[in-house]
């Protein structure tokens, strides 16, 4: 008898042996093996999505080399040092009073006289012509100076046409 109850659960146990390995619920790949292959899944989604991110990558790119360009067209129009570090942030880099097509502070100086220019900062340095920002910048600078910087803008003109024949 207890040899026959041995037997039974003998052929239970391996039946149920048998259907746990079949159904590979606990190991073998059940559902572990489902949620690894998700992941493969998402993995390669996402390498399919991968090209759409180069595409923006790309535009971005084009971007900044385009600016660059802007930037390297700007760099072209040679100023003096005192010119880009004092003035050229309210008059432009080119003295248009634009930049990027946008109106700066500072009104357009190119195309006046170095004669005109020079006479205006000297107004301005001594207070004849009003404008605190004018006359707050030209204070640390001296006659001399002004003289070169109207000299300069006034040589502007020529600067931008000898540009444009490159
Ligand atoms: C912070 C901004 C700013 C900076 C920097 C600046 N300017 Fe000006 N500039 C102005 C403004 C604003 C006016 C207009 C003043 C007015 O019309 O009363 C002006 C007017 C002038 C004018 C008179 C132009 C006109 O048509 O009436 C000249 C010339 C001038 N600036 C030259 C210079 C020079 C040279 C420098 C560098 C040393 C310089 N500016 C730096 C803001 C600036």
């Amino acid at each position: 008898m207890k040899n026959i109850i041995v037997g039974i659960l003998t052929v239970v146990t391996l039946g149920l042996m048998v259907f746990t390995f079949m159904g590979g619920n606990a190991y073998h790949g059940g559902h572990q093996g489902k949620v690894i292959e998700d992941i493969g899944q998402t993995t390669a989604k996402q390498s399919v999505a991968a090209p759409e991110e180069k595409d923006d990558r790309e535009k971005e790119r084009d971007a900044i080399s385009a600016l660059k360009e802007k930037a390297g067209n700007a760099g072209a129009f040679k100023v003096s040092h005192m010119y880009k570090s004092k003035c050229a942030s309210c008059h432009g880099v080119n003295g248009s009073g634009y930049q990027n097509g946008k109106p700066m502070m500072g009104p357009k100086l190119i195309g006046q006289t170095a004669e005109k220019l020079f006479k205006d900062l000297v107004d301005f340095k001594d207070g004849r012509k009003e404008n605190m920002v004018m006359k707050g910048l030209l204070i640390s600078l001296s006659e001399e100076d002004l003289k070169k910087l109207a000299d300069e803008i006034g040589e502007f003109p020529a600067r931008a046409e000898a540009l444009k024949n490159k």
